[in-house]
C-alpha cells in the first residue's frame, strides 16, 4: 500500500538495546528516505530503545508477551489501525507465527548477527570465535517460517582478527548491522 508521500509505513519491533532502531530512525529522516517509522513494537517494557522512538516522537507501544495468539492479535490490531506496509525486526526476541508472517509475505524483514546460513539463532559471536572463523558479518533477510532462514537481502563481512573475543567481534559486526540494514531496505524497495 503505497501512501501519498511514496514511503512505506514502517514498524519496527524491538526487545532491548534498539540500536538498529536507532540506525533505522537515522536513516528515515534523510531527504531520500522510502521508509516513514510509523510505529516501534516492544514486547518488554525496560526495552532502552524505547528511548530512542520516544526521542523523535515515534509512537511507540509496549505490548506484554504472555501469549504468542494474544500477542499477535494486539500486533496485527496495531499494524492495522496504522498502515503498516513494511515491518523490521530489530532484536525482536520473539518468533513469530506462521500465520503472521503469511499475512505480511515478503514484507518483514530482520537483521541476524552472522553470515547466513552460518550461525542460525543465538550466540553467533562465541561460534565464530570458537570455529576459529576468518570472517564473520551481519545478513538481512526476509522473515519466513523457519528461524533466520528467508531468502538473503544483503549481507556483509568482517575480519575475524585473532585478538578478538566475542565482545570485540559484537562491536565490529554491530557497526556494520546499522550500516547494511537501510541499505537492505532500500534493496527491497526498489527491486520490486
Ligand atoms: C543485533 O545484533 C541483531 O543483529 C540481533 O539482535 C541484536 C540487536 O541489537 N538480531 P540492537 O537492539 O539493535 O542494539
Amino acid at each position: 500500500m503505497e501512501k501519498s508521500s511514496g514511503k512505506k509505513n514502517t514498524a519496527v519491533l524491538i526487545s532491548g538495546r534498539g540500536s538498529n532502531l536507532r540506525s533505522l530512525i537515522k536513516y528515515s529522516k534523510t531527504k531520500k528516505s522510502l521508509i516513514k517509522i510509523v510505529l516501534v513494537i516492544s514486547d518488554n517494557i525496560s526495552a532502552k530503545g524505547l528511548n530512542y522512538a520516544n526521542k523523535s516522537n515515534i509512537n511507540n507501544i509496549v505490548i506484554k508477551y504472555s501469549d504468542r495468539k494474544s500477542f499477535e492479535d494486539r500486533l496485527l490490531k496495531l499494524l492495522k489501525i496504522n498502515n503498516v506496509d513494511l515491518i523490521c525486526l530489530a532484536g525482536f526476541m520473539k518468533i513469530l507465527s506462521g500465520k503472521l508472517i503469511k499475512k505480511f509475505n515478503n514484507t518483514i524483514l530482520n537483521i541476524h548477527p552472522s553470515l547466513l546460513p552460518k550461525y542460525k539463532g543465538l550466540n553467533t559471536h562465541k561460534r565464530a570465535i570458537h570455529n576459529k572463523d576468518k570472517f564473520s558479518g551481519a545478513t538481512v533477510h526476509i522473515v519466513n517460517d523457519k528461524l533466520d532462514s528467508g531468502k538473503i537481502i544483503l549481507q556483509k563481512k568482517v575480519k575475524i582478527l585473532k585478538s578478538d573475543n566475542e565482545k570485540s567481534l559484537g562491536k565490529k559486526v554491530l557497526k556494520i548491522e546499522h550500516e547494511i540494514y537501510p541499505k537492505a531496505i532500500i534493496r527491497l524497495l526498489t527491486s520490486c
